[in-house]
């Protein structure tokens, strides 16, 4: 059922453990290609953008199992190089399996995936990067063919620190023969994670988190199994959820050491946080307040992702905020929904002024993106009446259960609209 309804003004209280990160599982998925042998991989969040890439590891002739959060991938036979069009249409991240692919198999064929609501996040620098790798890209209409019949390590560069793109080049790289140095690459948690996936099969990489990876491509050596890491963005999510209620949650699982830049906004707010190792503590102050200015950028700065969660937050925080985003073109479309829930919000340039604290009411919104649907749902939990969120699908990509973690919180939180093809056929 795609739709969530919401009754605000609930605080939200208790623990939660926070679910494993989408965008730390999904390049793994894509690396577990690499490896002619079994992968584990632990802490599986049960999301749709999970699904969807074990969609396209079958097709590719992967086998693939699934116990609770636990996965393993066995992709000893490939007999596919063919990412299926279904999936592609579904994930625009199905574009990193292509590095992998065309690495293990010397040939890949995918389609390009087109605009999105957030941007139009075009491929360029990936198709680039596997070039200079010495990869064949042809590109026809919207397929996009890849072939390798020799492909040497040798000194790349991004234009643009791309987190994608950095994790293309260095899964592709891992097949190469001899050393790949990747300059101006993405420092984003999710590429030290993957790198550390990657030493876990033996591949050894330098420099994760730094904007210069180096790394040998060779034959993976050992099955590995990892745990995938917390996911910074539910967790934010989660805290900025409590944050507007002037609830008091504790969240466990958490790399709290990748949450910087979000914590110290939310701070900013004037919630108190308190961390210690894996948990973070937050209590909502009274009233929350403004921001006077803040940007979105490339890691370690404001994650682009939590930017329609905290507009919301904005929107109840007394004063005047200024929410520039700086990575994605088209990530304002959030606040024309929530308009319709009283906000006060001006966005010109890619920047948002927000006149917040007048209070939010309850409406009915639409989920236009994975993140902005997760913004809403927050707007109905700190809004007055009712709220129905509709095409909460896009949320579901995700966030893992994230009616049910709520209701577990305090909030009164339902799924309701029409049963899904896919629902009907599992109920009967
Ligand atoms: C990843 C994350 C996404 C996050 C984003 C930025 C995953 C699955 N997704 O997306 O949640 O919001 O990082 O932190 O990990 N660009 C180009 N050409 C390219 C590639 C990117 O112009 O070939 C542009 C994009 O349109 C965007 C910017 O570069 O404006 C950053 O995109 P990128 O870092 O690549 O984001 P993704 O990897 O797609």
């Amino acid at each position: 059922m795609n739709d969530i309804q919401i009754l605000g003004k609930i605080p939200l209280y208790g623990e939660m453990a926070a679910q494993g990160s989408k965008n730390a599982v999904l390049p793994m998925m894509a690396a577990s290609l690499l490896h002619r042998g079994t992968t584990t991989l632990l802490n599986v969040p049960c999301i749709q953008d999970v699904d969807c890439m074990v969609g396209i590891l079958r097709k590719l002739g992967a086998k693939v199992y699934r116990e609770g959060r636990e996965m393993q991938i066995d992709a000893s036979c490939l007999d596919s190089c063919e990412i299926s069009l279904d999936y592609v249409q579904k994930m625009r991240s199905s574009i990193m399996v292509l590095g992998p692919l065309v690495a293990r198999l010397g040939q890949a064929v995918t389609h390009y995936p087109g605009g999105c609501s957030i941007g139009k996040r075009p491929v360029d620098y990936h198709v680039k990067l596997l070039r200079d790798l010495g990869i064949t890209v042809k590109e026809e209409g919207d397929r996009i063919e890849a072939k390798a019949d020799h492909c040497h390590g040798c000194e790349l560069r991004l234009c643009f620190p791309s987190v994608g793109a950095t994790e293309n080049a260095v899964m592709a790289a891992a097949g190469a023969e001899g050393e790949t140095v990747i300059r101006n690459c993405a420092r984003e948690p999710e590429i030290v994670e993957l790198c550390r996936f990657l030493e876990c099969m033996g591949i050894e990489t330098k420099g994760a988190g730094t904007d210069t990876i180096c790394l040998r491509g060779q034959k993976s050596k050992n099955d590995p199994v990892y745990r995938v890491c917390g996911d910074r963005i539910a967790a934010g999510t989660y805290l900025a959820a409590a944050a507007v209620t002037g609830g008091h949650i504790r969240i466990t699982d958490v790399p709290v050491y990748y949450m910087e830049a979000t914590l110290r906004a939310l701070r900013a707010c004037g919630c108190q946080i308190m961390t210690e190792n894996d948990c973070i503590h937050l209590s909502a102050p009274r009233n929350l307040t403004a921001i006077p200015y803040l940007e979105t950028e490339v890691y370690p700065g404001f994650p682009t992702d939590m930017q329609s969660v905290l507009l919301t937050v904005l929107c109840c925080g007394i004063g005047e905020s200024r929410l520039r985003e700086t990575i994605f073109e088209g990530r304002f479309e959030t606040a024309a929904e929530l308009l319709r829930m009283g906000a006060d919000i001006t966005v010109k340039d890619n920047c948002a002024v927000v006149k917040g604290g007048a209070g939010l009411s309850g409406s009915t919104v639409r989920a236009r993106d994975l993140r902005g649907g997760a913004a809403l749902i927050v707007a109905g939990l700190a809004a007055k009446g009712w709220t129905v969120v509709k095409d909460c699908g896009h949320v579901d990509r995700g966030y893992e259960d994230i009616a049910d973690n709520l209701r577990k919180l305090g909030a009164e939180v339902r799924r309701v609209g029409t049963k899904t093809k896919e629902e009907s056929r599992a109920v009967g």
